[in-house]
């Protein structure tokens, strides 16, 4: 099939990718004229494993093509989805839809056969009921389906994410639509992913209500470990002992920082936005937005517990800053919370991340990225490990430190308490 994909961010370029790689002929598009030339030059703009070798193959045998032309790209297409950013709107916690009605008023001039249009975007519901009317605005609704088909790929698996969803959710009540959707999703659903056709405006608040539910499980399992923490017992105990319920669930119920990343703040708040609009108060969700708010603010108040509230000149150690293992991505990560305030208070920060440098950093002072997790470590008085990448998880800190007295605060508890503490390192986790 002929696809053009708008929007080559984490999703509209790893859904392009693994659709060309299943046969189909994809135009990935951006504005960004840089990322397109990178990407035609076999360089990938974010970090994804797996993904490049992907991009190379399919490029080099012509089933993958990149462009800044959407006219063109959208006139040769049957399907075309929208993949652009859905973010949070200045002073207000509902969804910004600029960029994708920007797209649906370029794709409207483009079309003069039938094309079926998806949004892949996490968009609130209703929206494809608002791109309808732009597109009626300028063509017949008989050369358009306009379909919602949300994506639930995590950044670091978005790959295997991608090739082997749980689910896959089809929003539309049109037939031809259907059939073609059905058609492009068949090798996914041979191999076990359920296909489930629903209403559109169903299918946008699935993708809503889905994350909601899973940052309200982090919450949850964050809020026990804050009691754990109290009265000495291990949370991780308490996630096995609660995840082994199949109604329950073992995924998502481990303690750590606040969730962060590009999907959860943004997609909470736009449904309580939602709620809000529709008269209905979704005061669960509202709630662990600020009980997530809060947990940097407590996680910075126990960094100052275990360094007995003696933060000026103290040389803190973070490893990994992206908001979670595996990826590059900084957006919302509870390290911009936790690092700048730590400077405000006299630390000095040394930083290492598998994925290099972050520019979010450079307008601070006090704070040094390393290029190694060796030289990152040297002389800490105290180490943050703040993301849980394999490359953290067998570290000698005593060889590398070569320092006494230092502490260790694990955000991840990828570390066994017990064996630090037979060790003599100084050792602290979340929820023990
Ligand atoms: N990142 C994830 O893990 C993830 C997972 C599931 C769903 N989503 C949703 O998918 C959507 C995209 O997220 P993302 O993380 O890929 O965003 P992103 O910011 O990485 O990528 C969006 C891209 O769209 C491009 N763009 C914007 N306007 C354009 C236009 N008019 N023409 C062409 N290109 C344009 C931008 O230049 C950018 O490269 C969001 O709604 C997000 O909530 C994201």
């Amino acid at each position: 099939m002929k696809i053009c994909m708008i929007g080559t961010g984490y999703v509209g370029l790893v859904s392009g990718v693994c659709f060309a790689d299943l046969g189909n002929d994809v135009t990935c598009i951006d504005k960004d004229l840089k990322k397109i030339d990178k990407l035609k030059n076999g360089k990938i703009p974010i970090y994804e494993p797996g993904l490049q070798e992907l991009v190379v193959k399919n490029h080099k045998v012509g089933r993958l093509k990149f462009s800044t032309n959407l006219k063109e790209s959208v006139r040769k297409s049957d399907i075309i989805f929208i993949c652009v950013g859905t973010p949070t709107k200045k002073n207000s916690s509902a969804a910004d839809l600029t960029q994708v009605y920007n797209v649906a008023k370029e794709i409207s001039n483009s079309i003069s056969k039938f094309k079926i249009i998806i949004t892949k975007s996490t968009v609130p519901v209703t929206t494809g009921d608002e791109i309808e009317s732009i597109l009626s605005k300028k063509k017949q609704k008989k050369l358009f389906a306009v379909v919602s088909n949300p994506e639930f790929l995590r950044e670091g698996d978005a790959i295997r994410d991608f090739t082997y969803p749980d689910r896959i959710i089809i929003g539309t009540n049109d037939k031809r639509a259907n059939k073609t959707l059905r058609n492009l999703y068949s090798p996914l659903i041979s191999k076990g992913a359920k296909y489930i056709n629903t209403s559109r405006r169903a299918a946008e608040l699935i993708k809503y209500a889905s994350n909601a539910f899973l940052a309200t499980k982090i919450t949850f399992i964050n809020e026990i470990a804050n009691l754990c923490e109290k009265i000495n017992i291990n949370v991780e105990d308490i996630s096995i002992g609660m995840g082994f319920d199949k109604r329950i669930g073992s995924r998502f119920l481990r303690a750590g920082p606040a969730y962060g990343g590009s999907c959860f703040p943004k997609d909470t708040k736009a449904i309580t936005a939602t709620g809000d609009k529709f008269k209905i108060n979704l005061s669960l969700i509202k709630t662990v937005i600020k009980s997530n708010e809060n947990r940097s603010h407590l996680l910075l108040k126990r960094v100052y517990e275990i360094l007995n509230g003696q933060i000026k000149n103290k040389k803190i150690c973070f490893l990994g800053v992206t908001f979670k293992a595996n990826t590059d991505d900084m957006r919302d990560s509870s390290s911009l919370i936790m690092i700048p305030s730590l400077i405000k208070k006299g630390a000095k920060i040394k930083y290492y991340d598998p994925t290099g440098l972050k520019n979010d950093f450079l307008k601070y002072r006090n704070i040094e990225y390393s290029k190694d997790i060796k030289s990152a470590l040297l002389n800490s008085d105290l180490v943050i490990i703040h993301t849980e990448w394999n490359d953290f998880k067998s570290i000698n800190f005593k060889n590398l430190i070569k320092k006494s007295n230092f502490k260790i605060f694990d955000m991840r508890n990828i570390y066994s308490a017990s064996k630090m503490k037979k060790a003599n390192i100084k050792y602290f986790g979340v929820g023990i």
